[in-house]
């Protein structure tokens, strides 16, 4: 049977989903569902429809009349509305969990709740308040070294961590005043320190495959300098570890995503079939969880998608049939680097409407991802987020960061990229980092 597989999302992680689906040799054929165009992922589709992703009823139509057999659902916003629940229920099988398995990205309490009840390694101190009762206690407990955050999804704005967003008791005890007038409920926990990474699991429910281990570099500036972003740029390594990670990071973050896709199965009473993304930090103690999301990180999957040596259509037919048990999944012994080129003013006030003018040639080794961009008039527009995203492959870092760097260098205009990202000198930084904190 060819696949008719549908794509909902339109970024340069469902441009690169696009792609990995399209080099299969089962070629299948490939339907996209959106709010917006993307010219990447246009290219490659048989049928582009525009609408609200988080309108169910209008993806299962759209999936109904293109005769769409397999659905891949990229961001959490369709996740968290309950779009998986209704293609199922219309017989479109699907990667990506139901609306009760994707709380474990839509609800921070959820998830912590869920590692305490399951007696799951990983969590921080955390309490979750619905008013300011017992919210001072907790802060005097760990003063200046908390995180507060919003229970639900939103946008990344929900979260602020001590001495980054919040530099006084008394602006923690405001945000929490805040989130309480606004009738969210919201998670104090403690600060952690160390160095953040992803691993990303395929997931059936039942059987796991393990993603490399990937970093994605969160501040807009060279040297983890200016405001958050949705990632600036990601790099993985040859042997699929990072190099200030311990052989004993990456099993026990395995481990973890193993125990909360079983404990998930126990709790909701059904299995989850999609991504599971862990967001960890390394510390001296181990590994502890930041967050889980419920889907492909972006930028990581922009590297991992790209090395992916497995038939992708088969990995997602295993998911949504609960088969993963007979896929080898396999990943290119190779090192990655994605560095995202983006409008001057991100995050905060992005130019919007500049041409963006593509590498002529990209070197040998590098893909492109388009993300926020639109055609108009046969020109290519940034629409004011991060706009196109080049992964270099190489058999070192140092390969793909500099194919990587040579890609992004030759796009002109009132743009700009992160040129720290997978360089030696930005790595040994974080070595260091590591070696200090394990060293007391
Ligand atoms: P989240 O939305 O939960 O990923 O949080 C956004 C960012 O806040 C993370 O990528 C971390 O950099 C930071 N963060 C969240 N929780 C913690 C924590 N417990 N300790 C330190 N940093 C954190
Ligand atoms: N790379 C961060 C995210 O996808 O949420």
């Amino acid at each position: 049977m060819t696949e008719r597989i549908l794509i909902v999302g339109s970024g340069a992680r469902e441009h690169a989903i696009a792609v990995a689906l399209a080099r299969s040799p089962q070629k299948p054929a490939l339907l996209c569902f959106s709010g917006a165009k993307n010219p990447g992922i246009d290219g490659l589709c048989e049928v582009y429809g525009l609408g609200s992703i988080t309108a169910p009823a209008e993806v299962v139509a759209f999936a109904a009349e293109h005769g769409a057999t397999l659905a891949v659902l990229g961001p959490e916003a369709p996740l968290a509305a309950g779009v998986a629940d209704a293609l199922w229920a219309a017989k479109v099988r699907v990667v990506g969990p139901t609306q009760s398995l994707a709380r474990v990205e839509s609800s921070k309490a959820f998830t912590r709740e869920l590692l305490a009840k399951y007696a799951i390694p990983g969590n921080p101190f955390f309490q979750r308040f619905e008013s300011m009762d017992g919210v001072d206690e907790v802060l005097a407990r760990f003063p200046m070294q908390h995180v507060i955050k919003d229970d639900g999804l939103a946008g990344g704005k929900g979260v602020k961590v001590c001495g980054d967003h919040l530099l006084s008791q008394a602006e923690s005890v405001a945000f929490c005043k805040e989130l309480v007038e606004q009738g969210h409920p919201f998670v104090v926990e403690e600060k952690l320190e160390g160095e953040e990474f992803s691993l990303m699991s395929f997931c059936d429910g039942k059987t796991l495959r393990h993603m490399p281990a990937v970093q994605d570099h969160k501040r807009a500036y060279d040297g983890d300098k200016g405001p958050n972003t949705g990632g600036m740029g990601t790099y993985s390594d040859a042997d699929h570890k990072l190099p200030f990670l311990l052989e004993s990071d990456v099993a026990e973050a395995q481990a973890i995503n193993e125990r909360v896709a079983a404990a998930l199965a126990e709790e909701c009473g059904a299995l989850y079939q999609g991504i599971l993304y862990g967001g960890f930090m390394a510390t001296r103690d181990g590994v502890r969880l930041i967050e889980y999301n419920a889907r492909f990180g972006d930028p990581e999957s922009l590297n991992l998608l790209t090395l992916l040596e497995s038939d992708f259509v088969a990995v997602c037919v295993a998911i949504a049939d609960g088969t993963l048990d007979a896929v080898d999944v396999t990943f290119a012994k190779k090192a990655s680097v994605c560095r995202y080129i983006v409008p001057e003013g991100y995050p905060d006030t992005p130019r919007k409407g500049d041409a963006v003018v593509m590498p002529e040639q990209l070197p040998a080794g590098v893909s492109a991802y388009l993300s926020a961009v639109d055609m108009v008039d046969g020109t290519l527009v940034a629409m004011g987020s991060r706009t196109v995203a080049f992964v270099g492959v190489g058999e070192t870092l140092a390969e793909a960061e500099a194919i990587c760097g040579e890609a992004a260098k030759q796009v002109p205009g009132p743009f700009f990229y992160r040129t720290d990202i997978g360089t030696a000198a930005a790595i040994e930084r974080r070595m260091e980092h590591m070696q200090k904190l394990r060293s007391v």
